[in-house]
């Protein structure tokens, strides 16, 4: 047996200001690149990982593209399949862009392709859900279903998941600088504050719906009022040392809304081109840099579309 396959699955940007663990959206680059080749003997084995700096797990129980795999296998009718695994990183990890959403994506999304589809989207997206949760301690799908389905995704409800795809505003752009500086998710959620007061969700739920509006109304000028975060931003963003001159700094020179990319340390801004996008991003690059910190920069439209079949 050596039927195999290549897929390319998106980073993404979750929580998106006021959506906390309910809203994200995919971007073109960067992104996860994984192979897979079925074997016959049930075996699930990472042949080589690259572009990690050696930090991530060869185990298949510890490692996020494999525990999707092996969530799949465990509900396919044939027990003899296994695979080996090959993972190309080609974004960095701890970064808030979704990297380990895009592993395991890229992972069960080639299985089930490699497999005849016998799983639909929803399933997939729940064994993927579970490989994410290996690296962020809890289960949510912000990153991993705008990644598998593209696009912008608002999750409604997680018991059980409800997921609504939203329209993509045509000429919204998105930079993304990614401060070198690493994040763990799993400590980040942990400050999180469980109780919110009433006049901040308030104004979280008025942002919510309004950002939903300005996607249908393709309006970037709303979208980028919407972009205000009471729950996960004040909590983090003493995580990104210089992130609230950053995020004025992307604000004066025009970004529509600004915001901490997942749990960080990436940060989003949005913009109406390509042009304006690397004008914003490089600003923020200065402020980044004069705060100590060495920074790449994405710029991207969104990515409609979710996880490529390479080959
Ligand atoms: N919504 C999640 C969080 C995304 O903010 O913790 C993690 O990347």
């Amino acid at each position: 047996m050596n039927k195999s396959i290549e897929v390319f699955a998106p980073a993404t940007i979750s929580n998106v200001g006021c959506g906390f663990d309910t809203i994200g959206f995919a971007i073109n680059e960067p992104g996860d690149i994984v192979s897979l080749k079925l074997r016959n003997d049930k075996k699930v084995i990472i042949r080589k990982i690259t572009g990690d700096g050696k930090v991530l797990p060869y185990d298949p129980k510890k490692n996020t593209a494999t525990v999707g795999i092996l969530e799949l296998l465990k509900n396919y009718k044939d027990k003899s399949i296994g695979v080996d695994v090959t993972i190309k990183k080609k974004m960095p990890i701890g970064s808030g862009l979704g990297s380990s959403a895009a592993s395991s994506v890229a992972a069960v999304y080639g299985l089930n392709k490699l497999l005849g589809e016998p799983f639909t989207e929803m399933q997939t997206l729940d064994f993927a859900i579970k490989g994410e949760s290996i690296a962020s301690g809890a289960i949510h799908a912000d990153n991993v279903a705008p990644c598998l389905f593209g696009g912008f995704i608002l999750i409604r409800d997680y018991n059980p998941i409800d997921l609504i795809k939203l329209p993509v505003p045509k000429n919204l752009y998105c930079a993304v600088v990614f401060p070198h500086i690493v994040i763990e998710t799993k400590k980040a959620r942990k400050l999180i504050k469980k109780q919110i007061p009433v006049p901040k969700a308030r104004k979280h739920f008025g942002n919510v719906g309004a950002l939903v509006n300005a996607l249908y109304k393709n309006d970037i000028d709303l979208l980028g009022r919407t972009i205000h975060d009471e729950i996960s931003e004040p909590a983090r963003a003493t995580l990104i040392p210089g992130f609230y001159d950053i995020k004025q700094t992307a604000i004066e020179n025009g970004a529509y809304g600004c915001s901490i990319s997942g749990s960080g340390p990436s940060i989003f801004a949005f913009a109406k081109s390509k042009a304006k996008a690397e004008q914003i991003g490089k600003a923020m690059q200065i402020v980044v840099k004069a705060n100590g910190m060495k920074s790449n920069l994405f710029v991207s439209k969104i990515n409609s579309v979710g996880p490529k079949v390479i080959k």
